[in-house]
């Protein structure tokens, strides 16, 4: 495959792809139909040791449409499913990977999520990534795909890359230069620590395509945030990022997630994506960064109610302690992910003063840490009608 001669045998490929947190939040486009996006966003890509998407794509001669299910249910596939597969087949025509019968070729599409999908978790961005980066390797398509990936799912764009990523919305009308770019890989920040409280994991009320479309329609705040806002703050966020400066990446965090909620309220009639608990963990972190003397902890809500938290591994263990004292559960898996950090011994700090216990309000939380984009495993087998 992959030949002048087009597709000459038949390729599974698995691929596994991560889910991304916009520190700098996308919200608002400014063509719909190309999902080119009113200002740029950044965000931080996050390990897919404990959170991925799984894609298994296989092609099959006996058919020629396309089969999907996932986590284990068959699914007709959406229409930003079927987008992206059109347009990665396009790009394969043009770049001469495949030839115009192979187009017909259909597709088996098996994929899972290891964590809740569509409740805030961004699992559309790391399904739709995972898609256009599995087909990557079926059709053998060379370079950059975040533009294919953009106009499946915008946010979904960042996900193509790991570390620290900027998706910058260009200036040609056609969506050309709308593209994500690696601003740092993951080693570059080692010691950053993502904390996701899960507090809801049903699927949101508002989807995030409607919302952003209704505050594009009412809110002036939205506005005033693209022309005005957002970019510089990307600048800001990038210097932040490359000096590893960890207080102005916290503020400018926290910031950016208060000012997209305040954009929320500020569309008529208003969305609501944060809960009581969202509310308490925002005061709870900032009466610790008070306490501390300095900002030691960071928060930032997508179209959802689940805290992401951010914070340095020397601070971890005392942040999840006052989080536990917080937020008591009798859940015995309350704790996922990064967790070695539980063998040191307690450190006993008194945060009596800027505690309001609410039992089981947050159901588990998982600790992990940037990570690598996409990484896809090819298996070819002989073309037959049988593969
Ligand atoms: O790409 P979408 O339609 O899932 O929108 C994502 C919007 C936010 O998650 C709220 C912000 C962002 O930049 O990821």
């Amino acid at each position: 495959m992959g030949t002048q001669d087009g597709i000459q045998s038949c390729r599974t490929v698995v691929c596994e792809a991560p889910v991304n947190i916009a520190v700098i939040k996308y919200w608002g486009k400014k063509n719909e139909d190309l999902v080119i996006p009113l200002n740029d966003s950044i965000s931080v890509t996050l390990d897919t040791e404990h959170l991925r998407a799984r894609t298994i794509v296989s092609l099959d001669p006996t058919s020629d449409g396309v089969q999907f299910s996932l986590n284990g249910k068959e699914e007709t596939p959406s229409k930003r499913f079927m987008k992206v597969i059109a347009l990665c087949k396009s790009e394969a025509l043009r770049q001469g990977s495949i030839r115009e019968n192979d187009t017909t070729l259909g597709l088996r599409i098996v994929s899972d999520n290891n964590f809740p999908t569509a409740a805030g978790l961004a699992s559309s961005a790391a399904g739709i990534s995972c898609l256009a980066s599995a087909l990557k390797a079926v059709y053998d398509i060379q370079g950059d795909i975040s533009g294919i990936v953009r106009q499946g799912s915008g946010s979904a764009c960042r996900s193509v890359y790991g570390g620290f990523v900027r998706w910058h919305t260009g200036h040609a009308g056609d969506g050309s230069d709308s593209v994500a770019q690696q601003i740092r890989p993951a080693s570059h920040w080692p010691e950053l620590r993502v904390l996701i409280l899960v507090v809801n994991d049903k699927k949101k009320d508002v989807s995030s395509t409607s919302g952003m479309k209704e505050s594009v329609d009412t809110s002036d705040l939205l506005r005033y945030r693209a022309d005005f806002i957002a970019n510089a703050r990307c600048e800001a966020m990038t210097a932040a990022i490359t000096d590893r400066n960890f207080e102005k990446f916290a503020e400018l965090t926290m910031r950016d997630s208060n000012q997209f909620h305040a954009i929320c309220l500020d569309t008529y009639p208003p969305i609501m994506y944060l809960d009581d608990t969202s509310k308490a963990v925002i005061n709870l972190i900032h009466a610790y960064n008070r306490k501390s003397g300095r900002i030691l902890a960071a928060y930032s809500f997508d179209a959802g109610p689940n805290p992401f938290l951010f914070t340095l591994s020397e601070n971890l263990q005392s942040l999840v302690e006052l989080l536990r004292l917080q937020f008591p559960s009798a859940n015995s898996s309350f704790l996922r992910g990064l967790t070695d950090f539980l063998l040191k011994s307690p450190e006993n700090v008194e945060y009596g003063d800027i505690l309001n216990p609410v039992s089981d309000s947050v159901q588990y939380i998982i600790v992990t840490k940037a990570g690598e984009g996409p990484k896809t495993s090819v298996n070819e087998v002989p073309m037959s009608p049988f593969c």
